[in-house]
């Protein structure tokens, strides 16, 4: 794996088994910024996040890399209704025809039945879904970190959380994984950009989501993390004062 577009710099890294980070880097803002979006490749594949309408181009011919034709994906998950996160849903149900949204409930209740080009699966808290030889479990986390229908995937068997905007990092040209503090870099992006909804949810949720004790965080803007993913998520909570 490695750079699928060379004008965009868009990369394609394994950052766990069969869990796929693609990755463009931009000058959104000074010292730069990713978009990561999260291909799992199984029998069904999934991909969470759709990226930016505007980025699609470069995440279809990324998907298509590790999965030879990008019409093979069978669902396409999101955090939360946003440009970044689920903007390019209907080009995705487009080209693929066998796609279905994956979503929270309340996703699917206040946008996606609106939205979507065709009805979105809903999982409940705490769901399953097969994906062949793996599955994900959707987790809710609303208003974690914005958005009241927001929830994140976890796959258990490479104890992968796919981590939305937790964590978000400035920075252009950033490793697709490392160990390295993630705290210190999620709060100065905080202090410049508040998009973390602070109050007395989110250390329950922080908790919630440290109980599944990840090994890999997938950042959907900065490299992933390797490490305790457990005591890192902990440890955000300290660091916000939640
Ligand atoms: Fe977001
Ligand atoms: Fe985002």
């Amino acid at each position: 794996m490695g750079i699928t577009n060379t004008e965009s710099g868009t990369r394609v890294d394994e950052i766990a088994d069969g869990i796929y980070r693609i990755s463009t880097p931009t000058s959104l803002i000074p010292g730069g910024f990713t978009f990561n979006q999260f291909l799992v490749e199984d029998e069904a594949p999934l991909l969470f996040h759709t990226g930016l309408r505007g980025l699609f181009p470069l995440v279809r011919e990324a998907v298509a890399h590790v999965l030879g034709d990008a019409g093979r994906l069978r669902y396409v998950s999101f955090s939360h209704w946003e440009a970044d996160e689920s903007g390019a849903l209907n080009a995705w149900l487009e080209v693929a025809p066998r796609a279905e949204a994956v979503c929270s409930v309340t996703a699917a209740l206040v946008s996606v039945n609106d939205q979507a080009a065709r009805p979105p699966r809903a999982l409940a808290d705490g769901e399953e879904l097969s994906l062949g030889q793996r599955s994900v479990r959707w987790v809710d986390t609303p208003h974690l970190p914005h958005g009241w229908e927001s929830g994140l995937l976890f796959e258990a068997r490479s104890r992968t959380l796919l981590c939305g905007d937790l964590f978000t990092a400035g920075g252009a040209d950033v490793p697709p994984l490392s160990s390295a503090d993630v705290i210190g870099p999620a709060l100065a992006m905080h202090e410049t950009t508040p998009y973390l909804v602070r109050g007395p949810h989110v250390r329950p949720l922080l908790e919630k989501l440290a109980r599944l004790e990840p090994g890999v965080l997938g950042l959907m803007h900065g490299s992933s993390f390797q490490g305790d993913g457990g005591r890192a998520l902990l440890a955000l909570a300290d660091a916000l004062g939640v």
